[in-house]
């Protein structure tokens, strides 16, 4: 995409203030990478440095294994800010298009930004030679290691854990995998009538095509949702289809009284508060204060009713006689956003997995009290750990309830996140 030593350098020093706040801060790349970017100037330098903080980040596993196989120590012992430099570096040698001169020389530039002035020469010189040496091994060929599960979980840019999950218990674990890889465009629920929103989006110059299932989501290229009138005024809410398939597997009806158990920020509870129309009435529960605000305020801008209860939804007072549809949205691992959220994969492990499952069968166990006899229950997690989803399932319903349906929704099948949705009739 650039050529010269400097060209480009500016997107490529925004990615890397990108990767460090992720990195260092715990930000969210949702929300580090637009704003590491916005003072680019065009809108070419911004594109070239999202791909690049996006991928970095991705492929995190594998740029450590790649640089390993040329550094004479061990990856983890090189200065943090140089080995980000590195792996910048490494990210375009190994995927992005990039020429190897520019890929190289920009980032001998950057390793001599990321250290005090009189080691400047030394990281510089230290960077040049990795990355050329990479770029070398690169030409003739990577050889990944035999190993499956090893070579899977390096060449789709996930950690092996997560790959040995899959393997053996899901069909087509690669397809999964590499399509966790592909960023998605934007989807957006209409609050109305899906065509009038597109023709709104059209007038502004905006490509958008109507799904058709679910008959409310829209989808729009190239625009930054935050920017869209339809977005403040509430016509229009960004959320994936998974997430609108989840509200209707609830089986809601207009009426309905409809408990959403782990609410915010509310996406779920608001399509709900839309489905049950003006005779329905919608409770949401929230662990976090700052949470339970931002439903109360979606609810507001998108014109819906939505009671919020702050608590903890495991032992929070509620309804004694129960709700005609419960929903629960559990806290998860979130593996099934990394087409968005590339760190998610690294930031999970399997010892926060077991926590969140222990997590998810007290809430389903609470959550199955307060469904009324003759009334639905719904699971849903945006994973697909057999920990968090089966295993969980299995584990706490039995007696009293009949399974209407489980799914684990899949990129690579179903162009959506990765949610897993289960849903139970109650018994009368
Ligand atoms: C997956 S998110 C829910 C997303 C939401 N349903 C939506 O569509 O916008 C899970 C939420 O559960 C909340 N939470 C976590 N533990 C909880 C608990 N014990 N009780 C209630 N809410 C909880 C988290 O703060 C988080 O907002």
């Amino acid at each position: 995409m650039s050529a010269g030593p400097t060209e480009g350098l500016p997107a490529r020093r925004a990615a890397l203030v990108a990767i460090a706040r992720v990195e260092e801060e715990g930000a969210w790349s949702t929300r580090a990478v637009p704003e590491a970017i916005a003072h680019l100037a065009s809108q070419r330098d911004r594109a070239f440095a999202a791909h690049l903080a996006h991928d970095t980040l991705r492929w995190d596993g594998t740029l450590r294994w790649l640089l390993a196989q040329v550094l004479t120590r061990p990856f983890d012992d090189v200065e943090v800010a140089v080995g980000r430099v590195l792996r910048l570096g490494a990210l375009q040698l190994f995927r992005s298009g990039v020429p190897a001169r520019a890929a190289v020389d920009t980032s001998v530039r950057l390793s001599r930004e990321a250290v005090p002035k009189q080691r400047a020469d030394g990281a510089a010189r230290f960077v040049n030679g990795v990355l050329r040496n990479l770029g070398r091994r690169l030409d003739t060929g990577i050889t990944w290691p035999d190993e499956p599960r090893q070579s899977l979980a390096l060449r789709t840019g996930h950690p092996a854990w997560v790959v040995a999950d899959l393997l053996g218990r899901v069909e087509n674990a690669d397809l999964l995998l590499e399509a966790d890889n592909e960023p998605p465009g934007l989807t957006l629920r209409a609050n109305g009538d899906a065509d009038e929103l597109v023709a709104e989006l059209a007038a502004a110059g905006i490509d958008a095509v109507a799904l058709g299932e679910p008959a409310e989501a829209v989808t729009a290229r190239g625009i930054d949702p935050r920017q869209l009138a339809a977005v403040a005024q509430g016509r229009a809410v960004p959320q994936d289809a998974a997430s609108m398939l989840v509200s209707h597997a609830t089986g809601v009806a207009p009426g309905d009284r409809v408990l959403d158990l782990c609410a915010g920020p509310g996406g779920k509870a608001t399509h709900l508060a839309h489905l049950v129309g003006p005779l329905g009435r919608v409770t949401a529960v929230e662990l976090h204060r700052h949470r339970g605000d931002l439903i109360a305020g979606a609810a507001r801008r998108q014109g819906v009713e939505v009671d919020v209860i702050v608590g903890d939804a495991r032992e929070v007072a509620l309804d004694p006689d129960g709700y005609d549809v419960v929903l629960l949205d559990a806290p998860c691992s979130g593996l099934g956003v990394g087409r968005r959220r590339p760190e998610v994969r690294w930031r999970a492990t399997p010892t926060a997995v077991s926590d969140l499952a222990r997590l998810q069968s007290q809430l389903l166990a609470r959550a199955a009290t307060l469904v009324r006899p003759g009334g639905r229950l719904t699971y849903a997690v945006c994973t697909w750990t057999a920990a968090e989803t089966d295993r969980v399932v299995d584990g706490v319903m039995g007696d009293g309830f009949t399974e209407v349906s489980r799914v684990q929704l899949r990129p690579d099948r179903d162009g959506t996140d990765a949610m897993f949705v289960a849903s139970w009739l109650r018994d009368v």
